[in-house]
């Protein structure tokens, strides 16, 4: 099977076709999201949470990204490798180039990074240095200290300003956009207003792809989950099937349903 990279991802948004992004940071389970087709690896930071027991995303250190990458990057044959960002905001563009370079020497093809507007001139300098970026807006959960919590963002006012920023970030050379927790009119029009891929979640049914935690997918993760979450272990009688079911879910638009939207 060929490997997955950006040009594969583009040309899927130009043919319409959906692709499936799922989190992951190990080995095993490397091996098992390659065999099910799912098209993107995303080494998220959410392994503070997931793996680590912290109660959020910011005490991740590089180190950690770096370990889970090369972990992913042992077993992966076909998947395209994105590895987040960790929290940084006292990193200088020095820093940020020396960060992201860890991480593409650990075996990321690309690095998410979590932001705004004010990410443009980061953006545009790993990218002319070989380092492709996906700009994660809307809800971004290591700003959860200044959003005053896990809230949809992107409503009223807010949601021409996401459109904007991503418009923006585009033409600063991000090659994926990651949209999370907006209203599914907005995950739609973002879609409609970049060329590049927009991958979503809790974004609607119409961003280009969808990614979901793979802990979430499983139904490992304890308590309450997120309206955006889906466990596929329900309808599955092992993780490969779910995951498979996951993959065609999303390949074929029944996933995210309704019930899984902000409004
Ligand atoms: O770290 C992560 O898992 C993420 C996704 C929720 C998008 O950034
Ligand atoms: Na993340």
């Amino acid at each position: 099977m060929q490997a997955v990279t950006l040009s594969t991802l583009k040309k899927m948004k130009q043919e319409q076709r959906k692709f499936s992004v799922v989190t992951c940071y190990d080995a095993s389970f490397t091996q098992r999201v390659n065999e099910a087709g799912i098209d993107v690896i995303l080494v998220g930071d959410s392994l503070g949470m997931v793996l680590l027991g912290h109660d959020s995303t910011v005490p991740v250190t590089l180190s950690d990204m770096v370990y889970h990458t090369q972990s992913v990057k042992r077993a992966n044959q076909r998947c395209l490798i994105m590895s987040d960002l960790p929290f940084m905001p006292d990193a200088s563009p020095e820093k940020l180039l020396e960060n992201a370079a860890a991480l593409m020497r650990a075996g990321a093809h690309l690095v998410k990074i979590e932001g705004g507007e004010w990410l443009a001139s980061g953006i545009t300098q790993l990218t002319q240095r070989g380092i492709p970026v996906c700009a994660h807006l809307g809800l971004t959960p290591q700003m959860v200290n200044q959003l005053g919590g896990y809230k949809v963002q992107g409503r009223g006012e807010a949601g021409q300003a996401l459109i904007d920023c991503a418009q923006k970030l585009e033409a600063a050379g991000a090659a994926l956009i990651l949209l999370e927790c907006v209203p599914s009119e907005i995950g739609a029009a973002v879609t409609q207003a970049v060329s590049c891929p927009v991958i979503g979640i809790g974004a609607g049914p119409d961003t280009d792809a969808q990614v979901l935690v793979l802990h979430d997918l499983l139904g490992i993760t304890p308590g309450k989950t997120a309206k955006f979450v889906k466990n596929f272990m329900e309808e599955a009688s092992s993780i490969p099937e779910a995951l498979s079911l996951y993959h065609q879910a999303v390949q074929s638009g029944r996933f995210p349903a309704e019930e899984h939207c902000f409004q």
